[in-house]
Order: C-alpha cells, then structure tokens, then sequence
C-alpha cells in the first residue's frame, strides 16, 4: 500500500500538472482548489521569507528592503530518495537548477517580466519545485507582505491590493494559513493574525508562528502565547529563531541556522520544557502531518472530482484525437495518468 507521503506527492503533480494546462475542474470548484496548500502570510518583514527558506533549508529567495515578494510564488516542495538536490520553475521546465543563487536570480527576473522594473504587483504567480532528500513534501505560496503604507514610487492603491491578493488565497476553505508575527511587535497589531481570524474564525486552519524570539526585549517573554494562554488558535503558536541580517550578511549556511535555531531553543531557560515543539524543522513536519491530516479528510470529494477530471480529460483527448505527440496532448495525457493513480492509491485509503 502506498504511503501518505507519497499521496502528498500525487497531490503535488497534480497540482503541478493543472496549472499546466489550465485547471481541469470544470465548473464549480477546481481539482487545484480542492488540493490543500498553505499561503504564508504577514506583515512586511515579519520574517516569512526566512521561515520558507529554513522549512527548505536553502537560501533561494530575493532579499531587501520595500516590497520585494511581487507575485505569488507558488514553491511545491518534493522529498527525493537519491542525494539529488534541485530547483525547476514551470516556466522554464526543461532547465534544471542546482544552484540556489541562479534560482533566487530567476525569481528576481520573472518576477520584473510581468510586473517591468516598476515596483507594481501582480496576481500571476511563479511556480517553483524543489527536489530535495532534505524537504518534507509540501506546496507552500510565498505572498506579498502586508503593509500599511504605500513606499515611494507605488501607488497608494498597494496596500488594498496586497491585502486582496492575500485575502484571494487565503479566504479559500481549503487554505493552510501560516500566520507569520515578529515576537518583538505586539501581536495585537499583527496583520497576519487579523486576516487569520476573519477568514477564519475558528482557527481550524490557521497555523501561528512567532518569529524574532531573540529580539525580545530583555524581561519579556513569548510564553503566554507559545503556551496558549494568549491569542489561543486551534493550533499550539511555533516559535522561530531565523538568522538575522547580520548572519545573512555573513552567509551563514542555513543548515547550521537550524541547528543554531535547535540550540537556542534547548538551552533556553524560558522555552527548553517546549523545545521539542518549536523551531523550523518542527513547523515542517507540523505542516505537513496537517496537510496528510486534510487530504485524508477531504478523499471522497477529491475522489469525485478527480473522477469528474478523468471523464473531461478523456473526453478532451478523443476530441483531440490520440495518441498525439504535440505538447498539449502529452500533457494532458499526464494528468489523465496521475489522477488514475491518484484515484487507484486514494480508493486505498477510504477508511
Ligand atoms: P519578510 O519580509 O517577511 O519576508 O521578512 P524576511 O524573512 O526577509 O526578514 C526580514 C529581516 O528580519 C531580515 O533581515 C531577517 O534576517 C530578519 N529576521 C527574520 N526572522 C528573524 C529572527 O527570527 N531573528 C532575527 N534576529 N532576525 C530575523
Ligand atoms: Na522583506
Ligand atoms: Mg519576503
């Protein structure tokens, strides 16, 4: 019997392979809407562009100051047995990168394709897989930080439209939402935590993480929240230890930042009795028990509509006639060959 981890990997080329093409779901809700991902969100450097690159354990993302995530980067991450480590982005499938600086360059790049040099946003996103024996399988959307006002050069109108693109993904039922707060700023005030809570009031699917624990001022402490005493979610808060901008400055590596991130949290007077709860790799593996935790719930419906998806895509095959060699038809004949084994490995797992 298949194992979950690789249903999450079935769910991932799926998703990889509709956005190929188009989405399949016909009307109605899409097979890529019914597949879970998780939308990090927060406020502009509140240290979500840290967190991802520490749950991938690589360097990867364009750094600076402003606004510098301008489109939605839509990261599948995939765990590979071989030693292997690399990146493919869906708009240049056929260039492998081994090299995480040329990848954070490409992101830089299409990112300025889309939107001109011009510091303007814009709801297409980038798709980007990393294979790697380092990840845990998960797909993850990196989006614009929340602001609350516009810098200069932008028009005034960013800061609804950030807040709107957020909102499009994360209002979506079948979103994880990674609510990124700095510990060194009131929580009260945190945008993450305010969209959370509207779009979903429960906290079901809202996941909190508590960045910068070791820029609190001195005689403060994060425990009423870390313990859940304070702003309580359904989910237990994550503390994170990311690098600061000085390690960056001086490239520590972020495999050591991990394991600085363990120690600090070890050897901590305050938090070591929840060590074993907190830090990057922790979230990871949190995040991605959750998503096998959805998929598991959501298997009759996703069965239906990967049913639905098969006849549709059959249907478009005899349109189109086949066997057929064109790029389209291959493609199609992909997703047609991953929702069958989506549906044979799924049927497995009914109760
Ligand atoms: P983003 O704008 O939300 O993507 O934030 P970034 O991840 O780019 O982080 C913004 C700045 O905060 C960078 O200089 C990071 O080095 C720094 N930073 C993020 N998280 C932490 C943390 O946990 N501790 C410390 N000391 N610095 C952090
Ligand atoms: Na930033
Ligand atoms: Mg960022």
């Amino acid at each position: 019997m298949a194992t979950m981890e690789s249903l999450i990997g079935l769910v991932n080329r799926i998703q990889r392979a509709c956005t190929v093409l188009g989405d399949h779901g016909g009307e109605g809700m899409s097979l890529w809407e019914a597949l879970p991902s998780v939308a990090v969100v927060g406020g502009q450097s509140s240290g979500k562009s840290s967190v991802l690159e520490s749950v991938v354990g690589r360097d990867f993302l364009p750094r600076g100051s402003g606004i510098v995530t301008r489109r939605p980067l839509v990261l599948q991450l995939h765990k590979t047995e071989s030693g292997q480590e690399y990146a493919e982005f869906l708009h240049s499938s056929k260039k492998r990168f081994t090299d995480f600086a040329a990848v954070r360059q490409e992101i830089a790049d299409e990112t300025d394709r889309i939107t001109g040099k011009s510091k303007a946003i814009s709801n297409v996103p980038i798709h980007l897989s990393i294979y790697s024996p380092n990840v845990v399988n998960l797909t993850l959307i990196d989006l614009p930080g929340l602001t609350k006002v516009a810098v200069e050069g932008q028009p005034d109108s960013i800061v609804q439209d950030i807040e709107m693109m957020v909102r499009s993904y994360v209002e979506k039922p079948n979103s994880i939402i990674l609510a990124i707060s700095p510990a060194n700023q009131d929580i009260a005030t945190s945008d993450a935590i305010k969209l959370a809570r509207e779009v979903d009031p429960s906290g079901e699917r809202t996941f909190g993480v508590l960045t910068k624990l070791d820029l609190m001022d001195k005689g403060t402490s994060a425990l009423d929240v870390l313990e859940g005493r304070a702003y309580r979610l359904q989910h237990p808060w994550v503390g994170i230890v990311n690098r600061s901008q000085a390690d960056i400055n001086k490239n520590v590596d972020m495999i050591y930042a991990r394991r600085k991130e363990h120690e600090y949290f070890e050897s901590s007077p305050e938090y070591g009795h929840l060590a074993h709860k907190m830090g990057s790799e922790y979230l990871a593996k949190l995040l991605s028990q959750h998503l096998e935790l959805v998929i598991r719930q959501r298997i009759p419906s996703i069965l239906a509509l990967i049913n639905k998806t098969i006849d549709e895509l059959n249907a478009e095959l005899d349109r189109i006639g086949r066997p057929i060699a064109v790029d389209s038809g291959a493609q199609l004949y992909t997703i047609l060959e991953l929702c069958r084994a989506f549906d044979r490995v799924f049927k497995q797992h009914i109760d």
